[in-house]
């Protein structure tokens, strides 16, 4: 595996695999590896055998109130894992945005509701910074995660208005075996809150079985309200799928499921 540490040497090599005709399958993730993480990998490498990974904390999606110091980091840990999965090139940029840089992408529909209520400013950084990776890694593929739903609408809808050449994959959310969707925030639980965060999916699949859309999202508001020791923030259903935010203690989870009728 090729470590990467410069957004030059980012885009030199892509180059070169390009001029080789070679495909490119691109993971972008910020690092604290699991699971959820790897399965992209495996995705992405029925697409292509050279899979570029990047880790990158970027600033630009934390809020005022959200600490980016205390993002988990591990990456002598991820640089095992990622080679292990298949990664072929490893991207960990330690910047890339000038100290002026005055330049962001603004996505005006898919980034309103939901997440975006609650986390101001949060997709455009998101949309920047995988624009910005995207220039440099220049793939014919990136996968990101259903898990992310929200995210993933937003990256379809800049990629199709900003005529981005890539196609963006969906991959299927990962779950451990109670149900719970992976993500780097769950070390942040304790045995008690983990116990709580069971709740999330068990209740979204529960009322995603209601025969009307309407009802899905009342069945699940109503049942996640009343869950102790979890804070609601939406239940939402969009796109066929039925999508909710919650607060255990001050961990924040995401997680959301298909609908049995999309359509009422
Ligand atoms: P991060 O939270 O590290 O996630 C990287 C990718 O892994 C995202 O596409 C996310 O949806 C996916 N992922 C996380 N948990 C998953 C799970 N349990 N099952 C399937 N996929 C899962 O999302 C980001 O980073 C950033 O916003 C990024 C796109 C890298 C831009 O900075």
């Amino acid at each position: 595996m090729k470590l990467i540490t410069t957004a030059r040497r980012m885009q030199r090599e892509a180059l070169q695999i390009r001029r080789k005709g070679q495909k490119i399958a691109f993971v972008p993730t910020m690092g604290a590896l699991h699971e959820g993480h790897l399965s992209l990998v495996r995705v992405a490498r029925k697409y292509s055998p050279v899979v570029v990974m990047s880790i990158y904390v970027n600033p630009t999606q934390f809020g005022p109130e959200e600490d980016i110091s205390r993002y988990p980091r591990s990456l002598d840990r991820d640089k095992e894992l990622a080679g292990q999965a298949g990664v072929t090139h490893l991207f960990v940029p330690a910047g890339l945005y000038a100290s002026d840089a005055s330049t962001s992408v603004l996505e005006n529909d898919c980034s309103i509701g939901r997440c975006g209520s609650f986390r101001p400013g949060h997709f455009s950084g998101v949309a920047s910074v995988v624009t910005i990776l995207l220039n440099l890694v220049q793939p014919d593929v990136a996968v990101f995660g259903q898990k992310d739903a929200q995210q993933c609408d937003v990256i379809e809808r800049v990629v199709r208005d900003l005529h981005l050449p890539v196609k963006v994959v969906r991959a299927a959310i990962l779950r451990d075996s109670r149900g719970l969707a992976l993500s780097s925030r769950n070390r942040y639980l304790s045995p008690g809150d983990y116990e709580t965060a069971l709740a999330l999916p068990r209740i979204l699949k529960q009322a995603a079985g209601k025969e009307t859309v309407g009802s899905a999202e009342k069945a699940a508001r109503q049942a996640l309200a009343r869950v102790p020791g979890m804070k609601l923030q939406y239940v939402e259903a969009v796109r066929g799928r039925l999508c909710a935010a919650v607060l255990v203690g001050k961990t924040r989870l995401i997680d959301n499921v298909p609908l049995k009728r999309p359509h009422d």
